[in-house]
């Protein structure tokens, strides 16, 4: 009856696959490049990381010859979290030059591929070099395990964009997250696992049914994770307790 419920409890999001319980939790990135939005949900003390890309650097107003140094500004203000900052070389020679630049930064720095040929061959060369790789623009389980098999340290499944063209982004995280919950990874990258990044996140259900599949991590845009943040009941309860506090007898003179 037990095992029953456990199995009705994981698999109710309807995708079949037992999202096993694990010492770790399902933490939480910023997806941002704004230096603002990243000390603001850092502030909040549960920030574990920041994913960046050239759009979300392209946001912000900064100039290409600023790129290195606006990252250099992300990791130090994120001491100790994992920081990706993309490269936008197109050869593999490029992107491992490129990802050695990014690295030395800062010991913080993930260096972001995209996966496709000239991806995976810097991955590999960059893994071997102790550099960590997060690869990403990822919509199938085949590039998560060639990403995995490359060396990669975090695979970035995109879910959002895959709804966007009336797919099923979660259905595809679930497949992803169960192909490289299958197999060790120890010997493939610099610290020995690997974790997935729910990417492209755009809903707080994105962020729950990722959880509830097991995903390691979501990277999540600032407005999203206010919403995250954010239920009307919790901001009822806020008002209630705070009129009854400032209304008698609380208040009456003794
Ligand atoms: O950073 C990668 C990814 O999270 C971007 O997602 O689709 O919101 O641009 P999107």
């Amino acid at each position: 009856m037990f095992l029953h419920l456990l199995y009705w409890r994981c698999t109710r999001n309807g995708y079949g696959h037992i999202a096993a319980r694990r010492v770790c939790h399902e933490v939480l990135f910023i997806d941002t490049a704004n230096l603002d939005e990243i000390a603001e949900a850092k502030s909040w003390g549960c920030l574990a990381g920041v994913t960046t890309n050239p759009s979300l650097y392209a946001k912000t107003g900064g100039k290409l010859a600023d790129f290195e140094p606006h990252m250099l500004k992300i990791a130090e203000l994120c001491e100790g979290l994992p920081v990706s900052a993309e490269s936008t070389a197109t050869t593999a020679e490029g992107m491992v030059e490129e990802g050695r630049r990014l690295s030395a930064l800062a010991p913080n720095i993930v260096v972001k591929l995209p996966v496709c040929e000239a991806g995976l061959a810097a991955c590999r060369a960059l893994a071997d070099a102790g550099v960590r790789v997060n690869m990403t623009l990822v919509f199938s389980p085949t590039q998560a395990l060639m990403a995995a098999n490359a060396g990669a340290r975090y695979i970035s499944p995109f879910v959002g964009r895959y709804d966007d063209i009336a797919l099923d982004g979660l259905s595809q995280l679930a497949d992803v997250v169960a192909c490289i919950k299958n197999y060790d990874w120890s010997d493939k990258n610099p610290d020995g696992r690997v974790e997935i990044i729910t990417a492209s996140v755009r809903t707080p259900n994105h962020v729950t049914q990722a959880a509830l599949l097991g995903a390691d991590i979501a990277t999540v845009p600032m407005a999203a994770l206010k919403k995250c943040l954010h239920h009307p009941l919790t901001d009822q309860g806020l008002a209630s307790f705070a009129a009854d506090w400032a209304s008698p007898p609380i208040r009456d003179s003794p």
